[in-house]
């Protein structure tokens, strides 16, 4: 969580570290500051709320230094106010920090003790105390290594020192963080995202290791303060993914360019001539794989349920799903036979990677769905399917999650052809629907304005309900995710047959049910359940896909209808409406469509 950027050069920097923050909001926007180095002085800037409002305090301007750090923030301790915003500074030190220090408390009391005197709230400044305690005695390099080794808990640090005014310490264990390499001058940053309009060479930290970063120089340095070597990686990039363009939204841009990145990933995986499907390099025997588990937070676990009913209708292996961070502390039973499946669009989620690291100490199988290939997830399992989507900039996950469980649809289908549980004929049928479903998603997402008249009503309701069965019960889950995250409607996701079991006493005359009853073998039983709910007043709008035959039921608030395919492809296109239902609700709302209160994008405290 937060976004960390340093740049050390040989011009002013300030400016170029408040275009880095506002690129790095999706991890965090309740506060934002930057300090610099200028004549032998620290000076910090810091803005509750957004970059803007830093941009626009009077102070920045006069900010001078051509080395300097930067920060936007997700609050864990301390409120989120422009005190508790980082840089944390004393004297000769500042820092800014993403993660939690978990003995923080025993570690204030001990500096308290020895006559440091602390401002904010915060975990973080502990670390600028105790390097600036280490500095009474030691060089930059001891204190360095001697503090790291005193702070328990997760950390990505950038750190500058009023003695140097062209160094920048930056340090990881257990929160990302890279390096980049320009012309005349390098960067620290908490991802490549942040450093790509800058440079495309990059250097990712590893767990424990720190590194001095200078503007024409850097070291790297293994947790006893050991030089070691590292490689620079070039990263692909392509602006235009960065950019709005014509949307008012970065989401609205994400809902439309579905079709395309569905296309993408198609074109991918399916070998469109032989309708067959290619991974390449699966580095174990798929006969000999008996179960799977897939892992995930969010909606990255929305598309492991998903996952979990394809696998179970078309595969004969055994398949379990987890929370990521209830898996990491259970006592889970590892199995040989298992590949466990590791789902995140950033591939930085700190609970999906410590459940990642746990199987990899226990030498299990593992494979990473993710967006982001230069994440940490990706570069520590044993395989990586890349969901090909592009950068996802809006906090609420539209385009990712479906080219999640497209990955996760392919490789049910080819699990199931190898181990002999589908038919060729099957097999090569459901690749031949599959190839159609970029020209269906594109004809579903034409239904704005439909959806736009419907919301004023759902905009009034204290909460509302999403029902599915079957393949339609996590997306029910995922469109109920969906409007809390953007509209701060409560809604709730459940499974139509399980609301006699206790949430049918929720309903009252006109609160909102959405129920998604496409027409697949779920179909009349869900309509049954949808007969309940209009029976308790509830204002049913149902989403289902177009067909001949009459929709069998009356009384309902409104209808959506999706394109048609085969039942394994629904869910795709009953998203859609979803996505689009809490868009507008939001919109309507006024509220921060790509940037909701209190979330972030990428979570990367537990
Ligand atoms: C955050 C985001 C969600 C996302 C979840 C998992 O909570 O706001 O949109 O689904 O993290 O993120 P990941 O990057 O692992 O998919």
């Amino acid at each position: 969580m937060c976004g960390i950027i340093g740049i050390t050069s040989n011009k002013t920097v300030s400016a170029a570290i408040i275009n880095s923050l506002k690129k790095l909001e999706y991890r965090g926007y309740d506060s934002a500051g930057v300090a610099t180095i200028y004549d032998g002085v620290i000076k910090e800037v810091k803005s509750e709320g957004r970059v803007e409002n830093l941009e626009q305090n009077s102070l920045i301007k006069s900010l001078e230094g051509t080395v300097g750090i930067g920060h936007v923030r997700w609050a864990t301790h301390g409120v989120p106010n422009s005190i508790n915003a980082h840089p944390h500074s004393s004297s000769n030190v500042s820092v800014v920090h993403n993660g939690i220090i978990e003995n923080s408390t025993i570690l204030k009391k001990f500096l308290e003790g020895k006559g440091h005197v602390f401002k904010s709230q915060t975990d973080t400044e502990v670390i600028v105390h105790l390097i600036s305690e280490h500095l009474k005695t030691k060089n930059i390099l001891n204190s360095i290594t001697t503090a790291l080794k005193q702070l328990h808990g997760s950390y990505a640090l950038g750190i500058l020192f009023k003695d140097e005014p062209d160094l920048i310490i930056g340090a990881r264990r257990g929160s990302p963080l890279a390096v980049g390499y320009g012309p005349n001058e390098n960067y620290l940053g908490s991802d490549s995202y942040a450093l790509k309009s800058m440079t495309n060479k990059i250097t990712y930290l590893e767990d424990g290791e720190f590194c001095f970063i200078k503007k024409d120089q850097v070291s790297f340095y293994n947790e006893k303060g050991i030089k070691i070597n590292k490689k620079v990686l070039e990263l692909s990039s392509n602006q235009a993914n960065y950019e709005k363009g014509d949307f008012k939204h970065f989401m609205a841009k994400e809902i439309e360019e579905q079709p395309v990145t569905i296309s993408n990933g198609i074109k991918e995986y399916v070998d469109q001539l032989n309708n067959e499907i290619n991974i390449y390099n699966f580095p174990w025997s798929i006969d000999d794989l008996n179960s799977i588990k897939l892992i995930g937070c969010g909606t990255a676990y929305h598309s492991c349920l998903m996952a979990k009913y394809w696998f179970e209708e078309l595969t004969s292996l055994d398949v379990s799903i987890d929370i990521a961070s209830e898996f990491r502390y259970r006592k889970n039973k590892f199995k040989k036979d298992c590949l466990y499946i590791f789902v995140s669009q950033s591939g930085e989620t700190a609970d999906t990677y410590a459940a990642l690291d746990l199987c990899k100490q226990n030498k299990m199988k593992t494979c990473a769905v993710v967006n982001s290939v230069e994440s940490s997830i990706a570069r520590d399992s044993n395989f990586v399917l890349p969901i090909h989507c592009g950068p996802e900039i809006g906090v609420a996950s539209t385009k990712a999650f479906l080219g999640q469980i497209l990955i996760l649809y392919i490789l049910t289908l080819k699990f199931g052809y190898v181990k002999k549980d589908l038919s060729k004929k099957i097999y090569q049928n459901k690749i031949k629907d599959l190839k159609k479903l970029p020209k269906l998603i594109e004809k579903t997402l034409l239904m704005d304005n439909k959806i736009q008249n419907i919301v004023s009503d759902l905009n009034e309701a204290k909460g509302s309900m999403f029902l599915g069965r079957g393949f339609s019960y996590p997306i029910a889950l995922e469109g109920a995710l969906k409007l809390k995250e953007l509209s701060y409607i409560h809604a709730e996701g459940y499974p139509a047959g399980e609301m006699k079991h206790g949430p049918l006493a929720l309903i009252e005359e006109g609160m909102p049910v959405i129920v998604l009853a496409p027409r697949d073998s779920y179909y009349k039983k869900t309509i049954s359940n949808m007969q309940e709910v209009i029976a308790r007043g509830a204002k049913v709008l149902l989403i289902t896909n177009k067909s001949k035959d009459e929709i069998l039921s009356e009384n309902l608030w409104e209808t959506l209808e999706v394109e048609t395919t085969n039942d394994d492809l629904l869910p795709f296109l009953i998203t859609i409406p979803l996505q689009k239902l809490a868009y507008y609700s939001a919109l309507q709302k006024g509220f921060d469509i790509d940037k909701p209160r209190n979330l972030a994008k990428s979570v990367t405290v537990e």
